[in-house]
């Protein structure tokens, strides 16, 4: 098998196995989408009403500034791939509890194991803390921090979350400027 059935077939799997109590409410999952051989992988939070809706994740107006941004470095959202911690929308688009996050974990974990890039970027603070809970958002932005996960030492990138980003427009500078350093970010 090649990598991306390999990919297909493990969404496959967790479709029927993960354990998230989300899942009740959404209409959908929404698995990770893009490329199998990747060499950055976004990491995002949960998917909103619109992902919900067409089962891919950043679909809506935080996936439309993502590809904005992706375009400025030029890149396109079809190098990439992107996915989120929790793999069902949360109601009302409230935080992923800690529960929800650790069931959806494993998923999580497959999926960046086979792909594994050369970068991995959170966007957001709750992807950041479930793998570094001491960093704080407004000072681990834009710097590249190492850590074991995911099964070998790795590097992280974290980001402000687009949506966040895009109701204030000093966050949104500020992300626009982070987002540049992601190819060097790339081979380090
Ligand atoms: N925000 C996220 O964190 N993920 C999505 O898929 C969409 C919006």
């Amino acid at each position: 098998m090649n990598k991306s059935d390999e990919l297909k077939a493990l969404h496959e799997k967790w479709l029927q196995e993960c354990a998230c109590e989300l899942r009740k409410n959404a209409i959908q999952c929404v698995p990770g989408d893009g490329k199998a051989s990747a060499q950055i992988v976004f990491i995002g939070e949960a998917p909103g009403a619109k992902e919900d809706k067409d089962g891919r994740p950043f679909v809506g107006s935080a996936g439309k500034f993502l590809a904005e941004m992706l375009e400025s470095i030029k890149m396109k959202r079809e190098d990439v791939y992107i996915t989120n911690i929790v793999k069902y929308r949360p109601p009302e688009n409230r935080d992923p509890t800690s529960k929800e996050i650790a069931d959806c974990a494993k998923w999580l974990e497959e999926e960046i194991k086979l792909i594994d890039p050369a970068l991995i970027v959170f966007l957001g603070r709750h992807s950041m803390n479930h793998f570094f809970p001491n960093e704080k958002i407004s000072e681990a932005h834009g710097i590249l921090i190492t850590g074991e996960h995911f099964g070998k030492v790795r590097n992280f990138l974290p980001l402000y979350h687009p949506a966040a980003a895009l109701y204030n427009g000093s966050l949104r500078e500020v992300l626009k400027e982070d987002f540049k350093k992601i190819p060097r970010a790339m081979k380090m």
